[in-house]
């Protein structure tokens, strides 16, 4: 049985997506502080789905799962994630994410579970020195909840080294997209991240959308990101546990497109999906707001074998059906 932690939320749900239509069994784990019931009421539709309300803080919450559940190998996406929210209250950040992962670890390692497939994050490598980014850029993130997850990385390679316990950390940039079936999809409170914040703000005519800086070195003077599509990005995780089910070595890769879009970009492919007149106002740049953040992706394709085929614009169509689906109260439109 794989156990996914994190399964409620937005990354961690496309995975148990994935598995269950793989046939596979699967246990979440999720205290639902930033995932939701309906979405695990919709993925127990698909499979042979199991779920824990439990919290990482709570050994016992741990124990119970691992004696209750024979488990082989883990997903573990649940942490929390805003940044702004980190560098505000750190401590809600080192104790969740770090303390969190090591309870996680420790009940692993009781119960003879040497497999790890983590979520790592493009914010590890904090100021960019050079574009595209590879695995070996160095790493020093700007804020707590990058350095969280650089804490996390180097906790696993430890483990590694002294318990065996054998990881994949997955270095995300930019994720995009939802379930092409509307059946799940990007739900965060608030919403941090741009493409689902301007789909929400084509639902509000009245809020014009804000663009932070236009005055960088970049082709149109807006900032450039690297834009992931989730169903690719759960590629990559279903391949990295085959790796690691291979006896892959501990390793860690970049999951990115390897192609930038400018935000300014982005808008013109929101409008043309929406099909509706997206206004934005010009702001002042924001700190810390790197101008190119593209990944090398080289690594995961050669060693995972692994091949991103979708583009930016099958992301936000499939973005916005969702987006519409939540506007509506869920309801499928
Ligand atoms: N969304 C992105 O673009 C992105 C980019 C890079 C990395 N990541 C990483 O991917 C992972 C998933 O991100 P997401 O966008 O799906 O976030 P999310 O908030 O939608 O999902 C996180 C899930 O973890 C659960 N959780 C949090 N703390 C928990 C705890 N102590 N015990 C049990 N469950 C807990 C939440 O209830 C939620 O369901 C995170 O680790 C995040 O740092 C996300």
């Amino acid at each position: 049985m794989i156990l996914v932690t994190g399964g409620a939320g937005y990354i961690g749900s496309h995975c148990v997506l994935s598995l269950l239509e793989n046939k596979q069994e699967v246990v979440v784990f999720d205290n639902l502080s930033t995932g939701f019931q309906e979405t695990i009421d919709e993925l127990k539709k698909i499979g042979n789905l199991k779920f824990i309300k439990g919290d990482l803080s709570k050994k016992e919450d741990l124990n119970s799962l691992f004696e209750n559940y024979k488990i082989d190998s883990v997903f573990h996406f649940a942490a929390f994630s805003q940044v702004k929210e980190s560098v505000l209250n750190p401590q809600k950040y080192y104790s969740n994410n770090v303390s969190g992962t090591i309870n996680l670890l420790e009940a692993m390692i009781k119960n003879n579970v040497k497999k790890i497939v983590f979520s790592s994050t493009a914010a590890i490598y904090g100021e960019v020195q050079y574009v595209p980014i590879d695995e070996k850029h160095i790493q020093k993130p700007m804020n707590p909840y990058g350095k969280t997850k650089l804490m996390i990385e180097n906790i696993l390679d430890d483990y590694d080294n002294a318990y065996g316990v054998k990881s994949v950390r997955l270095r995300y940039f930019n994720v995009v997209g939802a379930d092409i079936k509307k059946r799940i999809g990007e739900r965060h409170n608030p919403e941090t991240h741009l493409i689902p914040n301007v789909l929400k703000s084509t639902f509000n005519d009245a809020r014009p959308f804000e663009i932070y800086g236009n005055d960088y070195n970049t082709k149109d003077g807006t900032c450039i990101r690297d834009y992931i599509n989730i169903e690719d990005l759960i590629d990559a995780h279903l391949k990295a546990l085959k790796y690691l089910e291979n006896g892959g070595k501990t390793d860690f890769f970049n999951l990115g497109n390897a192609q930038g879009y400018s935000v300014k970009e982005v808008f013109e492919i929101c409008k043309k999906v929406t099909e509706k007149d997206i206004q934005f106002n010009i702001n002042k740049r924001r700190e810390g707001d790197p101008e190119k953040l593209v990944a090398d992706n080289k690594k995961a394709k050669e060693i995972l074998n692994w091949n991103p085929k979708r583009n930016l614009e099958y992301g936000i169509k499939a973005a916005y059906e969702w987006e519409k689906k939540l506007q509506g109260g869920l309801k499928n439109a």
